[in-house]
């Protein structure tokens, strides 16, 4: 059994990051640019844009936040996302989610530039990724196969069962499972038997936002179980997948936390990176 260390692999991929924005600048003295724009109060929401901003400036990144009171109206925030898609010095955008009543998510993920969506949400990347064609990835599912394939380069043949059927995660993660040539299942809340299909899994990807529901009797012995969950109980913070029960019968296992998230990152400044780089 081993537990995966999201951490330290965060830790590396921020590394090499770095090192290819220094030798990047040496250059023509110029590093990626990444704008996140916050909307509101939403508290878990201000946490992840200052952990984004805080990384992105550690590997270089020239990171700003424009920031919006919850009243903003969805005419400024479309302005604003209009000129960062025109500023040669952004090279990613990204509008963190939830967004308040009167703002479209829909019309504001569209309008970012498909060069600049760092978040892969547009429906642009979202069609090219599914096409099997270049494209921007969402960061949680790019870090979930990251690590994944730390564990495991070759995933051919293999059946992955992802748990969520989001568009920030389970869709992206089954395409991109799909890539690898795995057969992908998709499990959602008005599947019949959740547990009997959980334990075909020799990948197994829980991202449905539910405390522990994943128990040591859904997972088959030797598979790799990758937590995404991130759920409040009292004043722990747990995943989706009942950590302690299940972690002798997996090969290998994310923590919460210290798995999945420190590799969203990780992964937001290389799509950033990436942005930079196909200019
Ligand atoms: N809110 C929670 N997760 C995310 C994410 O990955 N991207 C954005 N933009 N908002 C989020």
């Amino acid at each position: 059994m081993m537990i995966i260390d999201g951490k330290k692999e965060a830790e590396i991929l921020r590394q090499e990051i770095k090192k290819e924005i220094e030798s990047l600048k040496s250059k023509d003295n110029k590093v990626p640019g990444l704008t996140v724009i916050l909307i509101g109060d939403f508290a878990p929401s201000q946490i992840y844009v200052k952990n984004k901003e805080k990384s992105a400036k550690e590997v270089g990144i020239n990171s700003n936040v424009v920031r919006y009171s919850k009243e903003v109206t969805e005419e400024e925030v479309l302005k604003k996302i209009e000129d960062l898609n025109n500023d040669i010095d952004v090279s990613g955008i990204l509008v963190q989610l939830p967004l308040p009543s009167q703002i479209n998510k829909e019309k504001i993920i569209n309008a970012v530039s498909p060069k600049k969506d760092v978040d892969g949400f547009n429906p642009i990347n979202v069609g090219n990724l599914s096409s099997g064609y270049n494209a921007l990835v969402p960061c949680t599912p790019l870090g979930c196969l990251y690590l994944i394939k730390k564990v495991e380069k070759n995933l051919s043949g293999k059946h992955a069962v992802i748990i969520g059927r989001s568009n920030l995660n389970g869709k992206p993660m089954a395409q991109l499972l799909l890539k690898e040539n795995c057969t992908v299942t998709i499990v959602h809340s008005k599947t019949k038997d959740l547990k009997q299909e959980c334990l075909k899994a020799d990948i197994l990807v829980a991202a449905v936002g539910v405390a522990k529901l994943v128990k040591e009797d859904w997972v088959k012995k030797n598979s790799i179980v990758i937590d995404v969950g991130i759920n409040k109980v009292g004043d722990k913070i747990v995943g989706d997948v009942d950590f302690d029960a299940v972690k002798e019968k997996s090969k290998a296992i994310t923590p919460v936390p210290g798995g999945v998230g420190p590799m969203t990152i990780a992964c937001l400044l290389k799509n950033t990176l990436d942005c930079f780089k196909a200019r």
